[in-house]
C-alpha cells in the first residue's frame, strides 16, 4: 500500500491523472495540482479557511446567470484577467484589456456615423480611428464590436427590471476601404463593478473600492488577425490609477476633446460635441 502524507500526496495526485504524455492538459493541471499544494501547505489551511473558500466559490456561481458572471469578475478584481490580456498581447498590436461580464454576442449592427446613444442623456460623444496591421496597412472590412455604460455609469443590460433593452449601448460596426471607423455614443461615466456579492464581500473585506474607470469596451477582428478584446479610457476620467480590475493601460488611454466649429468632422447622425479618436492595431493569426 501507497503511504501518502502531506509531502507526498501532490505527486500522487498528479500520478492518478492519465494525461496524455506531453500535452498541454498535463502541464496545466500538474501545474495547477503543485501550486494549489504548495499554497496549502505554506498557508497551514485550516478546515474553517478551506470550507470559506469553497463556500465562496459556491456563492459566485449561485448568484450566476447568463447576463451576471461572478467567475469573470472574480478573475477581474484579482488581476487574473488583466495578466492573462498581458502575456497574450502580441508585440505590435493593440495591449488587450478586460472582456468584463456584459458583453453579449449578437449586438445590433449600424453603419459607420451611427449613433449608439439612442436619445439618452449625457454628452454625445464621437469616437473615429483606424483598424490597421502593424505595418500600418488599413484593414477593410474589420468588425469592431463594442458596448459600454450610460452617462450615469450603467449598463442597460443590468437594468432590464426598470425596462431598459439589454441591446442598447452596444453596436457592430465594419470597417471601409480605407480601415477607419466612426460613430456617435454617449460619454459613459465611471461605475463601480458589482459588489451586492460574493466578489464584493472579497472587495470589502480588503478595503477596496469597486470603481473602475470610465471606458468603452471593443472587441475587434478581421479574417486572418488574432482578434482583440480591449478597452479604451478617456484621459480626464476618475481612478484611472486605481481601476478596480486593473484594466488601465497607458497606451489605451486617448485624449477626450471638445469639438469645436473649426473641426472637420466624418457625417454622423447625430452632431457631437465631445470627441476622442483611436487606432486599433491587429496582428496576423499564427
Ligand atoms: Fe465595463
Amino acid at each position: 500500500m501507497r503511504d501518502i502524507n502531506q509531502f507526498t500526496i501532490t505527486e500522487a495526485v498528479k500520478q492518478s491523472f492519465k494525461t496524455e504524455e506531453g500535452s498541454r492538459l498535463k502541464f496545466l493541471l500538474e501545474t495547477f495540482i503543485d501550486h494549489l499544494h504548495d499554497y496549502t501547505r505554506e498557508v497551514n489551511l485550516t478546515h474553517e479557511e478551506w470550507m470559506g473558500i469553497l463556500m465562496f466559490l459556491y456563492d459566485c456561481g449561485k448568484i450566476s446567470t447568463p447576463e451576471r458572471h461572478e467567475f469573470i469578475l472574480l478573475s477581474d478584481v484579482l488581476g487574473f484577467s488583466a495578466l492573462v490580456d498581458m502575456i497574450n498581447t502580441r508585440g505590435g498590436q493593440t495591449e488587450g484589456s478586460n472582456l468584463g461580464p456584459f458583453y453579449l454576442d449578437d449586438a445590433p449592427r449600424f453603419a459607420l456615423g451611427g449613433d449608439l446613444g439612442g436619445g439618452r442623456d449625457g454628452a454625445v460623444l464621437l469616437v473615429q480611428g483606424q483598424v490597421r496591421d502593424s505595418l500600418g496597412n488599413p484593414i477593410a472590412g474589420a468588425v469592431i464590436d463594442t458596448w459600454q455604460t450610460d452617462s450615469a455609469g450603467t449598463y442597460p443590460i443590468q437594468e432590464q427590471a426598470s425596462g431598459q433593452d439589454k441591446y442598447d449601448l452596444r453596436g457592430i460596426f465594419t470597417t471601409g476601404e480605407d480601415g477607419k471607423y466612426w460613430y456617435t455614443t454617449v460619454l459613459p461615466k465611471p461605475y463601480t463593478v458589482p459588489y451586492d456579492g460574493p466578489v464584493g464581500r472579497l472587495l470589502r473585506a480588503g478595503n477596496r473600492h469597486a470603481w473602475r474607470a470610465s471606458h468603452l469596451h471593443y472587441i475587434v477582428r478581421a479574417p486572418g488577425y488574432r482578434p482583440i478584446t480591449t478597452e479604451l479610457f478617456f484621459d480626464n476620467t476618475d481612478y484611472l490609477d486605481n481601476d478596480a480590475v486593473f484594466g488601465v493601460r497607458r497606451s489605451l488611454i486617448t485624449k477626450l476633446e471638445p469639438v469645436k466649429k473649426t473641426d472637420s468632422l466624418p457625417p454622423t447622425d447625430k452632431v457631437p460635441n465631445a470627441r476622442c479618436s483611436f487606432d486599433f492595431v491587429l496582428a496576423p493569426e499564427g
